[in-house]
Protein backbone atom coordinates (compact mmCIF):
# COMPACT_ATOMS: atom_id res chain seq x y z
CA UNK A 1 0.00 0.00 0.00
CA UNK A 2 2.86 2.35 0.78
CA UNK A 3 4.05 1.85 -2.69
CA UNK A 4 2.98 5.35 -3.72
CA UNK A 5 5.34 7.02 -1.26
CA UNK A 6 8.58 5.40 -2.46
CA UNK A 7 10.88 8.14 -3.12
CA UNK A 8 8.56 11.11 -1.62
CA UNK A 9 9.89 14.08 0.12
CA UNK A 10 7.94 15.13 3.22
CA UNK A 11 7.85 18.02 4.94
CA UNK A 12 6.34 17.60 8.66
CA UNK A 13 5.93 20.45 11.24
CA UNK A 14 5.86 19.42 14.78
CA UNK A 15 4.05 22.21 16.07
CA UNK A 16 3.35 22.44 20.47
CA UNK A 17 1.51 19.81 21.84
CA UNK A 18 1.64 16.63 23.87
CA UNK A 19 0.67 14.52 20.63
CA UNK A 20 3.84 15.36 19.11
CA UNK A 21 5.60 12.45 21.03
CA UNK A 22 3.23 10.55 18.07
CA UNK A 23 4.79 12.41 15.50
CA UNK A 24 8.11 10.59 15.93
CA UNK A 25 6.11 7.14 14.98
CA UNK A 26 4.92 9.06 12.27
CA UNK A 27 8.59 10.22 11.13
CA UNK A 28 9.70 6.17 11.48
CA UNK A 29 6.77 5.17 9.19
CA UNK A 30 7.15 7.86 6.37
CA UNK A 31 10.80 6.77 6.26
CA UNK A 32 10.08 2.98 6.59
CA UNK A 33 7.55 3.49 3.63
CA UNK A 34 10.46 5.10 1.93
CA UNK A 35 10.09 8.84 2.13
CA UNK A 36 12.73 11.32 2.90
CA UNK A 37 11.04 13.26 5.72
CA UNK A 38 12.23 17.38 6.48
CA UNK A 39 11.12 18.23 10.01
CA UNK A 40 10.22 21.70 10.84
CA UNK A 41 9.77 22.22 14.51
CA UNK A 42 8.20 25.03 16.24
CA UNK A 43 9.73 26.72 19.45
CA UNK A 44 5.96 24.83 20.73
CA UNK A 45 7.29 21.51 19.34
CA UNK A 46 10.54 21.66 20.89
CA UNK A 47 8.85 21.80 24.33
CA UNK A 48 7.80 18.49 23.81
CA UNK A 49 10.43 16.97 21.34
CA UNK A 50 14.13 17.08 21.44
CA UNK A 51 15.66 18.22 17.54
CA UNK A 52 18.02 15.37 18.76
CA UNK A 53 15.32 12.72 18.93
CA UNK A 54 13.76 14.13 15.42
CA UNK A 55 17.28 14.71 13.42
CA UNK A 56 17.95 10.74 14.58
CA UNK A 57 14.23 9.39 13.16
CA UNK A 58 14.42 11.72 9.61
CA UNK A 59 18.49 11.33 9.43
CA UNK A 60 18.76 14.86 8.85
CA UNK A 61 19.51 18.11 11.06
CA UNK A 62 15.80 19.01 12.35
CA UNK A 63 15.15 22.86 11.91
CA UNK A 64 14.57 24.88 14.73
CA UNK A 65 13.78 28.55 14.96
CA UNK A 66 17.86 28.96 16.19
CA UNK A 67 19.12 27.17 13.09
CA UNK A 68 17.04 27.99 10.19
CA UNK A 69 18.68 30.23 7.37
CA UNK A 70 16.65 32.43 4.51
CA UNK A 71 16.70 29.18 1.68
CA UNK A 72 14.71 26.83 4.05
CA UNK A 73 11.22 28.75 3.30
CA UNK A 74 11.59 27.29 0.23
CA UNK A 75 10.80 23.38 1.85
CA UNK A 76 7.69 23.96 1.35
CA UNK A 77 7.87 24.00 -2.50
CA UNK A 78 10.32 21.04 -3.02
CA UNK A 79 8.08 18.89 -0.64
CA UNK A 80 5.90 15.94 -2.54
CA UNK A 81 3.47 16.93 0.79
CA UNK A 82 3.65 19.27 3.47
CA UNK A 83 2.48 17.62 6.63
CA UNK A 84 1.33 19.60 9.92
CA UNK A 85 1.40 17.20 13.18
CA UNK A 86 0.44 18.18 15.61
CA UNK A 87 -1.53 21.36 14.60
CA UNK A 88 -2.05 23.17 17.60
CA UNK A 89 -5.32 25.56 17.56
CA UNK A 90 -2.56 28.52 17.21
CA UNK A 91 -1.07 27.41 14.07
CA UNK A 92 -3.87 26.87 12.61
CA UNK A 93 -5.18 30.20 13.53
CA UNK A 94 -2.04 31.07 11.68
CA UNK A 95 -2.09 29.78 8.55
CA UNK A 96 -5.71 30.66 8.22
CA UNK A 97 -4.62 34.32 8.56
CA UNK A 98 -1.97 34.48 6.70
CA UNK A 99 0.94 35.15 9.57
CA UNK A 100 4.03 34.16 8.99
CA UNK A 101 5.72 35.10 12.30
CA UNK A 102 8.44 32.01 12.67
CA UNK A 103 10.16 29.35 10.17
CA UNK A 104 7.01 27.10 9.87
CA UNK A 105 4.09 29.47 9.15
CA UNK A 106 6.97 31.31 6.54
CA UNK A 107 7.18 28.18 4.72
CA UNK A 108 3.18 27.71 5.32
CA UNK A 109 2.35 31.20 3.70
CA UNK A 110 5.29 30.72 0.86
CA UNK A 111 3.94 27.08 0.10
CA UNK A 112 2.43 26.62 -3.49
CA UNK A 113 0.67 23.50 -2.27
CA UNK A 114 -2.23 22.86 0.48
CA UNK A 115 -1.22 21.02 3.42
CA UNK A 116 -2.35 17.68 5.75
CA UNK A 117 -3.23 19.44 8.86
CA UNK A 118 -3.95 16.71 11.93
CA UNK A 119 -5.21 19.20 14.92
CA UNK A 120 -4.51 18.46 18.30
CA UNK A 121 -5.56 20.28 20.79
CA UNK A 122 -8.44 20.02 24.09
CA UNK A 123 -11.90 19.42 23.35
CA UNK A 124 -13.21 22.96 24.17
CA UNK A 125 -10.44 24.63 21.97
CA UNK A 126 -11.02 22.26 18.63
CA UNK A 127 -14.89 23.37 19.29
CA UNK A 128 -14.34 27.24 20.23
CA UNK A 129 -15.88 28.97 17.15
CA UNK A 130 -12.92 30.88 16.34
CA UNK A 131 -11.06 27.65 15.83
CA UNK A 132 -14.22 26.17 13.67
CA UNK A 133 -14.22 29.14 11.52
CA UNK A 134 -10.30 28.64 11.00
CA UNK A 135 -10.87 24.96 10.13
CA UNK A 136 -13.65 25.81 7.06
CA UNK A 137 -11.30 28.61 6.04
CA UNK A 138 -8.07 26.05 5.82
CA UNK A 139 -10.83 23.60 4.21
CA UNK A 140 -11.98 25.89 1.44
CA UNK A 141 -8.55 26.54 0.45
CA UNK A 142 -7.93 22.83 -0.24
CA UNK A 143 -6.06 22.19 3.09
CA UNK A 144 -6.90 18.57 4.20
CA UNK A 145 -7.89 18.13 7.83
CA UNK A 146 -7.00 14.47 9.03
CA UNK A 147 -8.98 13.87 12.91
CA UNK A 148 -8.86 14.74 15.61
CA UNK A 149 -10.54 11.84 17.44
CA UNK A 150 -11.89 11.63 20.73
CA UNK A 151 -10.33 10.28 23.57
CA UNK A 152 -9.18 10.86 27.01
CA UNK A 153 -7.05 14.20 26.44
CA UNK A 154 -3.68 15.03 28.76
CA UNK A 155 -5.10 17.79 30.92
CA UNK A 156 -7.90 15.08 32.36
CA UNK A 157 -10.42 15.91 30.30
CA UNK A 158 -12.34 13.64 27.19
CA UNK A 159 -13.35 14.98 23.99
CA UNK A 160 -12.83 15.29 20.28
CA UNK A 161 -9.10 16.81 20.09
CA UNK A 162 -7.01 14.38 20.52
CA UNK A 163 -4.64 14.02 17.11
CA UNK A 164 -5.04 10.86 14.77
CA UNK A 165 -3.25 8.00 14.84
CA UNK A 166 0.41 8.26 13.06
CA UNK A 167 -0.96 5.23 11.21
CA UNK A 168 -4.59 6.98 10.13
CA UNK A 169 -1.93 10.12 8.64
CA UNK A 170 -0.07 7.78 6.77
CA UNK A 171 -3.17 6.58 5.22
CA UNK A 172 -4.14 10.46 4.45
CA UNK A 173 -0.67 11.01 2.54
CA UNK A 174 -0.49 8.31 0.95
CA UNK A 175 -4.49 9.26 -0.74
CA UNK A 176 -3.43 12.62 -0.98
CA UNK A 177 0.10 12.42 -2.54
CA UNK A 178 -0.76 12.41 -6.14
CA UNK A 179 -2.08 15.73 -6.36
CA UNK A 180 0.91 16.94 -4.99
CA UNK A 181 3.18 14.97 -7.35
CA UNK A 182 5.37 17.83 -9.18
CA UNK A 183 7.92 18.29 -11.71
CA UNK A 184 9.04 20.50 -14.21
CA UNK A 185 7.97 18.39 -17.33
CA UNK A 186 5.14 20.66 -18.51
CA UNK A 187 7.16 24.41 -17.80
CA UNK A 188 6.56 26.41 -20.69
CA UNK A 189 3.55 24.46 -21.75
CA UNK A 190 -0.27 26.59 -21.63
CA UNK A 191 -3.09 24.31 -20.56
CA UNK A 192 -6.92 25.12 -20.80
CA UNK A 193 -9.30 22.97 -18.34
CA UNK A 194 -12.68 23.37 -18.38
CA UNK A 195 -14.73 22.04 -15.45
CA UNK A 196 -18.00 21.54 -13.37
CA UNK A 197 -21.53 22.12 -14.86
CA UNK A 198 -23.12 24.64 -17.00
CA UNK A 199 -26.17 26.46 -15.67
CA UNK A 200 -28.78 27.63 -18.73
CA UNK A 201 -30.93 30.27 -16.97
CA UNK A 202 -34.84 29.84 -17.51
CA UNK A 203 -35.94 32.99 -15.86
CA UNK A 204 -34.04 35.26 -13.18
CA UNK A 205 -34.04 32.22 -10.65
CA UNK A 206 -34.55 28.91 -12.50
CA UNK A 207 -31.92 26.65 -14.92
CA UNK A 208 -31.51 23.89 -16.87
CA UNK A 209 -27.92 22.13 -14.85
CA UNK A 210 -26.64 19.04 -14.10
CA UNK A 211 -25.31 17.90 -11.08
CA UNK A 212 -20.92 17.95 -12.03
CA UNK A 213 -19.01 18.31 -9.08
CA UNK A 214 -15.91 19.75 -11.04
CA UNK A 215 -13.68 17.29 -9.13
CA UNK A 216 -11.96 15.64 -12.11
CA UNK A 217 -11.36 18.62 -13.95
CA UNK A 218 -10.11 20.69 -10.90
CA UNK A 219 -8.11 17.81 -10.04
CA UNK A 220 -6.44 17.77 -13.55
CA UNK A 221 -5.74 21.51 -13.31
CA UNK A 222 -3.75 21.04 -10.18
CA UNK A 223 -1.97 18.38 -11.77
CA UNK A 224 -0.89 19.93 -14.81
CA UNK A 225 -0.06 23.01 -12.91
CA UNK A 226 2.07 20.53 -10.24
CA UNK A 227 3.91 19.54 -13.65
CA UNK A 228 5.11 23.16 -13.97
CA UNK A 229 2.18 23.77 -17.18
CA UNK A 230 0.65 27.39 -16.54
CA UNK A 231 -3.28 26.53 -16.39
CA UNK A 232 -6.17 28.52 -16.82
CA UNK A 233 -9.24 26.71 -15.35
CA UNK A 234 -12.61 27.76 -17.05
CA UNK A 235 -15.27 26.41 -14.57
CA UNK A 236 -19.36 26.45 -14.09
CA UNK A 237 -20.29 26.81 -10.65
CA UNK A 238 -18.97 24.27 -8.04
CA UNK A 239 -18.54 24.07 -3.99
CA UNK A 240 -14.82 23.72 -4.43
CA UNK A 241 -12.22 26.16 -3.63
CA UNK A 242 -10.15 27.78 -6.52
CA UNK A 243 -7.10 25.76 -6.95
CA UNK A 244 -4.00 27.37 -5.79
CA UNK A 245 -1.84 29.10 -8.17
CA UNK A 246 -4.25 28.48 -11.16
CA UNK A 247 -6.10 31.51 -13.07
CA UNK A 248 -9.70 30.52 -12.39
CA UNK A 249 -12.41 31.68 -14.50
CA UNK A 250 -15.96 31.32 -13.40
CA UNK A 251 -18.88 31.20 -15.71
CA UNK A 252 -22.69 30.28 -15.67
CA UNK A 253 -23.59 29.12 -19.10
CA UNK A 254 -22.21 26.98 -21.95
CA UNK A 255 -22.11 30.29 -24.03
CA UNK A 256 -19.76 31.90 -21.44
CA UNK A 257 -17.63 28.92 -21.16
CA UNK A 258 -17.06 29.24 -25.18
CA UNK A 259 -16.04 33.01 -24.88
CA UNK A 260 -14.16 32.22 -21.74
CA UNK A 261 -12.26 29.29 -24.05
CA UNK A 262 -11.87 31.49 -27.10
CA UNK A 263 -10.38 33.89 -25.46
CA UNK A 264 -7.67 31.97 -24.19
CA UNK A 265 -7.00 30.98 -27.28
CA UNK A 266 -7.09 33.86 -28.68
CA UNK A 267 -3.83 35.31 -26.97
CA UNK A 268 -0.75 35.68 -28.36
CA UNK A 269 0.52 33.18 -27.02
CA UNK A 270 0.14 29.25 -28.18
CA UNK A 271 -2.24 27.01 -25.58
CA UNK A 272 -0.77 23.59 -25.96
CA UNK A 273 -3.26 21.49 -24.07
CA UNK A 274 -7.08 21.47 -24.03
CA UNK A 275 -9.25 19.14 -21.67
CA UNK A 276 -12.70 19.41 -22.04
CA UNK A 277 -14.01 17.70 -18.39
CA UNK A 278 -16.69 20.37 -18.28
CA UNK A 279 -19.92 18.68 -18.12
CA UNK A 280 -21.50 21.41 -20.91
CA UNK A 281 -25.51 21.06 -20.52
CA UNK A 282 -26.39 20.04 -24.55
CA UNK A 283 -29.14 22.40 -24.67
CA UNK A 284 -30.23 26.07 -23.07
CA UNK A 285 -33.84 27.68 -23.05
CA UNK A 286 -34.42 29.51 -26.46
CA UNK A 287 -35.16 32.39 -24.18
CA UNK A 288 -34.46 33.50 -21.10
CA UNK A 289 -37.54 35.41 -18.87
CA UNK A 290 -37.63 39.08 -18.22
CA UNK A 291 -39.59 37.78 -14.70
CA UNK A 292 -40.34 34.64 -12.70
CA UNK A 293 -42.32 32.53 -14.83
CA UNK A 294 -45.21 32.68 -12.87
CA UNK A 295 -47.25 29.32 -11.86
CA UNK A 296 -50.72 29.36 -12.53
CA UNK A 297 -52.78 26.69 -10.95
CA UNK A 298 -55.13 24.68 -12.95
CA UNK A 299 -53.25 25.76 -16.62
CA UNK A 300 -51.27 23.60 -18.38
CA UNK A 301 -47.61 24.09 -17.25
CA UNK A 302 -45.53 26.24 -19.62
CA UNK A 303 -43.22 24.45 -22.40
CA UNK A 304 -40.13 24.88 -22.62
CA UNK A 305 -38.08 25.47 -26.16
CA UNK A 306 -34.40 24.31 -26.07
CA UNK A 307 -31.69 25.22 -28.57
CA UNK A 308 -28.35 23.36 -29.00
CA UNK A 309 -25.66 24.96 -27.20
CA UNK A 310 -22.47 25.49 -28.63
CA UNK A 311 -20.09 22.47 -28.61
CA UNK A 312 -17.03 23.40 -27.25
CA UNK A 313 -14.76 20.31 -27.66
CA UNK A 314 -15.39 20.66 -31.04
CA UNK A 315 -14.74 24.41 -31.48
CA UNK A 316 -11.41 23.70 -29.49
CA UNK A 317 -10.40 20.88 -31.66
CA UNK A 318 -11.24 22.33 -34.88
CA UNK A 319 -10.05 26.40 -33.91
CA UNK A 320 -7.04 27.68 -36.03
CA UNK A 321 -4.96 28.06 -33.21
CA UNK A 322 -6.27 24.45 -32.17
CA UNK A 323 -4.25 23.67 -29.03
CA UNK A 324 -1.93 20.51 -29.96
CA UNK A 325 -3.32 18.08 -27.92
CA UNK A 326 -7.22 18.37 -27.28
CA UNK A 327 -8.57 15.98 -24.92
CA UNK A 328 -12.60 15.08 -24.27
CA UNK A 329 -14.17 13.13 -21.89
CA UNK A 330 -17.55 10.70 -22.61
CA UNK A 331 -19.57 9.09 -20.35
CA UNK A 332 -21.44 6.12 -22.23
CA UNK A 333 -24.18 4.11 -20.94
CA UNK A 334 -23.28 0.92 -23.49
CA UNK A 335 -20.52 -0.20 -26.21
CA UNK A 336 -17.93 2.25 -24.54
CA UNK A 337 -15.18 1.51 -27.11
CA UNK A 338 -17.44 2.00 -29.81
CA UNK A 339 -18.93 4.99 -29.23
CA UNK A 340 -15.84 6.56 -27.35
CA UNK A 341 -13.72 5.81 -30.84
CA UNK A 342 -16.69 7.56 -33.12
CA UNK A 343 -16.81 10.57 -30.03
CA UNK A 344 -12.90 10.74 -30.72
CA UNK A 345 -13.74 11.32 -34.40
CA UNK A 346 -17.08 13.50 -34.52
CA UNK A 347 -15.39 16.04 -32.15
CA UNK A 348 -11.79 15.58 -33.88
CA UNK A 349 -9.89 15.14 -30.69
CA UNK A 350 -7.10 13.70 -30.24
CA UNK A 351 -7.57 11.49 -26.39
CA UNK A 352 -11.16 10.45 -24.86
CA UNK A 353 -11.50 9.61 -21.45
CA UNK A 354 -14.49 7.64 -21.08
CA UNK A 355 -16.37 5.95 -18.36
CA UNK A 356 -19.36 3.65 -18.61
CA UNK A 357 -22.19 5.48 -16.66
CA UNK A 358 -26.01 4.41 -15.35
CA UNK A 359 -24.71 0.76 -14.45
CA UNK A 360 -25.27 0.21 -10.59
CA UNK A 361 -22.26 1.42 -8.36
CA UNK A 362 -21.70 3.48 -11.20
CA UNK A 363 -22.76 7.35 -10.31
CA UNK A 364 -19.42 9.11 -11.16
CA UNK A 365 -21.29 12.75 -10.72
CA UNK A 366 -19.92 13.98 -7.20
CA UNK A 367 -18.00 10.69 -6.62
CA UNK A 368 -14.41 10.90 -5.74
CA UNK A 369 -13.67 7.36 -7.88
CA UNK A 370 -13.69 7.32 -11.18
CA UNK A 371 -12.95 4.09 -13.72
CA UNK A 372 -11.71 5.09 -16.82
CA UNK A 373 -10.33 4.29 -20.77
CA UNK A 374 -7.86 6.24 -22.19
CA UNK A 375 -8.86 6.19 -25.75
CA UNK A 376 -6.62 7.56 -28.60
CA UNK A 377 -6.46 6.77 -32.46
CA UNK A 378 -4.19 3.88 -31.73
CA UNK A 379 -5.02 2.60 -28.54
CA UNK A 380 -7.26 1.80 -25.84
CA UNK A 381 -5.77 1.10 -21.93
CA UNK A 382 -8.10 0.19 -18.76
CA UNK A 383 -6.95 2.20 -16.34
CA UNK A 384 -9.20 0.30 -13.53
CA UNK A 385 -11.16 2.27 -10.88
CA UNK A 386 -8.86 4.77 -9.08
CA UNK A 387 -9.67 8.30 -7.06
CA UNK A 388 -10.30 11.06 -9.31
CA UNK A 389 -7.09 12.73 -8.15
CA UNK A 390 -5.30 9.78 -9.21
CA UNK A 391 -6.72 9.82 -12.71
CA UNK A 392 -5.65 13.70 -13.00
CA UNK A 393 -2.03 12.18 -12.02
CA UNK A 394 -1.97 9.54 -14.34
CA UNK A 395 -3.01 11.52 -17.42
CA UNK A 396 -0.52 14.85 -16.65
CA UNK A 397 2.09 12.12 -16.52
CA UNK A 398 0.38 11.10 -20.20
CA UNK A 399 0.08 14.43 -21.61
CA UNK A 400 4.15 15.25 -19.92
CA UNK A 401 5.35 11.62 -21.85
CA UNK A 402 3.58 12.95 -25.08
CA UNK A 403 5.47 16.11 -25.21
CA UNK A 404 8.54 14.88 -24.28
CA UNK A 405 8.17 12.23 -26.92
CA UNK A 406 7.26 14.77 -29.61
CA UNK A 407 10.20 16.83 -28.45
CA UNK A 408 12.79 14.00 -29.33
CA UNK A 409 11.27 13.04 -32.49
CA UNK A 410 11.01 16.91 -33.56
CA UNK A 411 14.79 17.03 -32.63
CA UNK A 412 15.75 13.88 -34.38
CA UNK A 413 14.12 15.36 -37.90
O1 LIG B 1 -21.14 14.97 -26.67
P1 LIG B 1 -20.81 14.66 -25.27
O2 LIG B 1 -21.48 15.58 -24.27
O3 LIG B 1 -20.97 13.23 -24.88
O4 LIG B 1 -19.23 14.94 -25.17
C1 LIG B 1 -18.52 14.96 -23.99
C2 LIG B 1 -17.27 15.76 -24.15
O5 LIG B 1 -17.51 16.94 -24.89
C3 LIG B 1 -16.71 16.26 -22.82
O6 LIG B 1 -15.31 16.37 -22.96
C4 LIG B 1 -17.35 17.62 -22.67
O7 LIG B 1 -16.59 18.48 -21.83
C5 LIG B 1 -17.37 18.10 -24.10
N1 LIG B 1 -18.50 18.97 -24.44
C6 LIG B 1 -18.27 20.29 -24.76
N2 LIG B 1 -19.31 21.10 -25.14
C7 LIG B 1 -20.56 20.59 -25.23
C8 LIG B 1 -20.82 19.25 -24.92
C9 LIG B 1 -19.77 18.47 -24.52
O8 LIG B 1 -17.12 20.74 -24.66
N3 LIG B 1 -21.55 21.39 -25.58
Amino acid sequence: MTQNLKGKSILLIISGGIAAYKSLELIRLLKKAGCTVRCILTKGGEQFVTPLSVSALCEQEALTEDTYKMDHIHLSRTADAIVIAPASANIIAQIAHGLAQDLATTALLAADKPALIAPAMNHKMWHNPATQANIATLQSRGHTIIGPEEGDMACGERGLGRMSQPEDILKAVLSNIPTFQHSNILKGRKALITSGPTLEPLDPVRFIGNRSSGKQGHAIATALAAHGADVTLVTGPVALPDPLGIKTIHIETAQEMLNACKNALNTKETVDIAVCAAAVSDWSPTKLQDHKIKKRSGKTPPSIALKENPDILKTLSTHKNRPMLVIGFAAETENLAKNAADKLKRKKCDWILANLVGQTGQKTFGEDQNHVYLITSSKTQDWKPMSKTAIAARLSEEIANHFETKAIQDAAE
